[in-house]
């Protein structure tokens, strides 16, 4: 043998096989755990797949940086106040903005869709009038009308980030107050190119057109990257912005806040991430206050619209190796899980070298491999992971049976992936288990795997009050070990297969 799996770990990472593996992963007596949770008992309870959402992790991630900043706030003796946004992009889920919020969180909108949750929020108090709503991205009318409403509603804390000049004209109309941003379309270079935002000309054009109206310009935004863990890269990048606000401060003395919008990242994808938070923040600070006072203006209220860094830790994948294939011409052997990453974990797909950490819940002292992971439930040959040209993913030797947990998917996988609906090959969304705290106790909630007639009807194959036109039959008792001989039995039959209840399949 030449290296255990533990042995391996301990030499690509230096961690130990007991202990913590990250601030969220650790091993206790040989077992993994997720926070507090033990991963081997959770799939002897659920089975596998199975999707895990840990809130409290939420909420210690926000309470972490906002100890943080205000730690660094001290020490640069900063005068203006750190402003800590969920950016909700990353997780809609009613839990997941529900906890930021009540962590303290403010909110960041992205549609329509988004400033109608946050009004409802803010109608229930869960968002409370005291928190902003910053409304980023280009805005059509209707998501231009539900932030006018929520303003007109009463709302004093709803602050649009205009994107678009004809946005704008339309703010102008309102007859309260309106607190607006622009967004610097010179630093959103990321890599989806430069089209968010205003160029340097249309934000000399809105202050031209400020005086005369109630409304004031109080927030300049500047968006860098996402997941940037390259400090020196970042603070470079968001002089020249800070430099801009304090241009336009000078010129609009209503200006109080610079948010450098997403960017924080993340120790979600990475065992060997290293960032230090304490540093960033001590040199954000005291770059903002050092470059204010080159301008000889007041130092801002800084914004961050925290995403990735919000969400991501919170919750994982448990997938089961269904089968696993030679490699052909001694490439690595393929570990097929009873899932499909490419679609509930797309970034596999679309992020240039995303990475995720991936560790067997057993199996640490059998010999380590180079394995490809594939997507048993699509017939797709990009559902793999890793992709060609990234570091190979070492897995203990297995003839199949091992589970793989799959961390960091809290930010974006399922938003992207979507939620409800059918998805590539029909893949079924996995059973979720949400923990979240209530006062000092945990509490789990069970959603059960998506349902082949859910995703029949969404599909348009009828519904469950308008059944397909399929043939019923009543529907056979399928005990897991006597599936292969009841599946024998029905094609034999040619029978139909009725799920307990709803939209009867033939097969
Ligand atoms: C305007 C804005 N703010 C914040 C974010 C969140 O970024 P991150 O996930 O890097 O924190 C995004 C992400 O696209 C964004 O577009």
């Amino acid at each position: 043998m030449e290296q255990t799996y533990r042995e391996y770990l301990q030499a690509r990472y230096g961690v130990s096989d007991t202990g913590l593996l990250n601030e969220f992963i650790s091993r206790q007596d040989g077992k993994l755990m997720f926070a507090n949770v033990d991963l081997e008992a959770l799939v002897a309870e659920h089975g596998a797949p199975l999707e895990i959402a840990y809130c409290p992790l939420i909420t210690e991630q926000v309470q972490r940086m906002e100890r943080v900043a205000e730690q660094a706030r001290q020490e640069t003796a900063y005068a203006g106040s750190f402003i800590y946004a969920y950016a909700t992009k990353a997780n809609f889920s009613e839990e997941v903005v529900r906890t930021a919020l009540n962590a303290g969180a403010h909110y960041e909108t992205s549609s329509v869709a988004d400033v109608r949750i946050a009004t409802d929020l803010w109608r229930r108090g869960t968002l409370t009038s005291e928190r902003y709503v910053f409304c980023n991205g280009s805005k059509e009318d209707d998501y231009i009308t539900a932030i006018l409403k929520l303003r007109l509603a009463g709302n004093k804390h709803v602050v649009p980030v205009l994107d678009d000049l004809d946005e704008w004209d339309a703010y102008r109309q309102s007859p309260v107050t309106m607190g607006i941003g622009v967004r610097a379309r010179e630093y959103a270079k990321c890599a989806g190119g430069d089209r968010f935002g205003l160029l340097p000309d249309e934000i000399d054009q809105v202050v031209a057109t400020l005086s005369g109206t109630p409304h004031q310009l109080v927030l300049y935004h500047a968006m860098v990257g996402s997941q940037i863990e390259d400090q020196d890269a970042w603070l470079n990048k968001l002089i020249g912005a800070v430099e801009a606000y304090c241009e336009l401060r000078r010129r609009v003395p209503t200006l109080h806040m610079f948010s450098f919008g997403g960017g924080m990242p993340t120790s979600a994808y990475d065992l060997g991430f290293e960032f230090d938070y304490d540093a960033f923040m001590r040199r954000l600070f005291a770059t903002i206050a050092e470059t204010c006072a080159r301008y000889d203006v007041p130092v801002p209220d800084v914004v961050g619209e925290f995403g990735r860094y919000t969400v991501a830790s919170h919750s994982m994948y448990l997938l089961e190796v269904g089968k696993v294939k030679r490699g052909r011409d001694g490439d690595a052997p393929w570990y097929l899980l009873n899932g499909s990453l490419m679609v509930s974990a797309p970034d596999t797909l679309i992020v240039d070298d995303q990475q995720f950490i991936i560790l067997p819940l057993t199996g640490w002292d059998d010999a380590a491999q180079s394995v490809r992971l594939g997507g048993r439930r699509t017939c797709d040959s990009d559902d793999m992971y890793p992709r060609p040209g990234q570091e190979p993913l070492m897995l203990p030797e297995t003839n199949g049976g091992q589970i793989i947990a799959v961390f960091g998917i809290g930010a974006y996988q399922s938003m992207i992936s979507g939620k409800g609906g059918a998805h590539h090959c029909l893949n079924p969304e996995m059973k979720r288990v949400i923990i979240e705290q209530e006062g000092d106790r945990l509490v789990t909630r069970v959603i059960e795997q998506q349902s082949l007639p859910q995703i029949m009807t969404a599909l348009g194959y009828g519904t469950e009050t308008q059944p397909a036109r399929v043939r019923r039959a009543p529907a056979p008792r399928v005990r897991r070990s006597e599936n292969w001989r009841t599946i024998v039995r029905m094609v034999d039959q040619h029978r139909v297969i009725q799920e307990p209840s709803g939209v009867a399949l033939t097969n």
